[in-house]
């Protein structure tokens, strides 16, 4: 076949086409990894899922979250050819990464507290790692600990409840109680050798770096996985020659998605979603 065109991007376009990248998480948190990937990889097409429908997962049972991202997933391939899936929630990662891998063509990448940072981060030998009840409590968490945590020791904090203040607190401009941190920090707060380095396993937490900040003071070092994570996922594009760049589409609509909408969830999201860049905001029942 023969085509002539004239226009350079459109020559790439034939060749290449615009990546298509969901990014999902149940609510808020998974926002700060869109923006970080947004500025190294512009020129793909964003989708962002949130389950409004069962959030907070860290409540949830194990296999009640599994069924339910499976079923996500699957929804989502009805409208959209997914290159690449994100799972912008460490409690869904620790829970279950290997086995939703298994059941999808695509690659899915998910995240996980990065414990190895927060230990390289400390001065004092003393790390908090605060995450919800699921990640704290799962497997590969306490195993990555048992294995990094050779000469410093890592205190474990779940704050389940955080995250709702966190929707609160992005979606209706709703301060959150510094009395309820201190209640929830008493365990760290009380010691004579406080974490000066706390690692945010939730990506809804680094939402709250400013509260955090006013509790342990400004030089706590605050370690979320969210730019690490952004980046290795440029490389990896980058190196294997998926993502190239501008292959000349004009304007790229980043596309938001929940599994309920109503006038409420409308209204709270919208404003959010437009600062974030997404041009729409629908609904995909599951
Ligand atoms: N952002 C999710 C995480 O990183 C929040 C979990 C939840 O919905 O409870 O774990």
């Amino acid at each position: 076949m023969v085509v002539v065109v004239n226009d350079i991007n459109c020559c790439v376009r034939l060749n290449n086409h615009q990546l298509t990248v969901l990014i999902f998480d149940s609510g808020v948190g998974g926002l700060s990894i869109y923006q970080e990937l947004r500025v190294l990889l512009p020129y793909i097409r964003y989708l962002y899922f949130f389950d409004n429908e069962v959030f907070p997962y860290g409540e949830s049972s194990h296999l009640s979250i599994l069924d339910r991202v499976n079923s996500i997933f699957r929804a989502v391939c009805r409208y959209h050819k997914l290159d690449l899936v994100i799972i912008a929630c460490n409690t869904a990662t620790v829970t279950f990464l290997e086995t939703v891998r298994s059941c999808f063509f695509f690659p899915i990448i998910g995240i996980i507290p990065d414990i190895r940072l927060g230990i390289r981060c400390t001065r004092n030998g003393v790390v908090g790692l605060l995450a919800t009840y699921r990640t704290i409590n799962s497997k590969l968490i306490l195993n990555i600990i048992n294995r990094l945590s050779t000469h410093c020791n890592i205190l474990l904090l779940s704050a389940s409840e955080l995250v709702r203040c966190v929707e609160d607190k992005v979606l209706n401009n709703k301060q959150v109680s510094i009395n309820l941190l201190y209640e929830i920090f008493s365990p760290w707060l009380s010691l004579s050798k406080k974490p000066d380095t706390i690692i945010l396993g939730c990506t809804h937490f680094l939402h709250l770096e400013y509260e955090f900040r006013l509790i342990f003071q400004k030089r706590v070092c605050l370690v979320g996985s969210s730019k690490n994570l952004a980046y290795r996922i440029a490389c990896l594009l980058k190196n294997s020659n998926m993502y190239v760049g501008n292959i000349g589409v004009k304007t790229i609509e980043n596309q938001a998605y929940c599994s309920v909408i109503t006038d409420t969830v409308f209204m709270q999201w919208s404003l959010v979603l437009y600062r974030y860049g997404f041009s729409s905001l629908a609904e995909i029942s599951v």
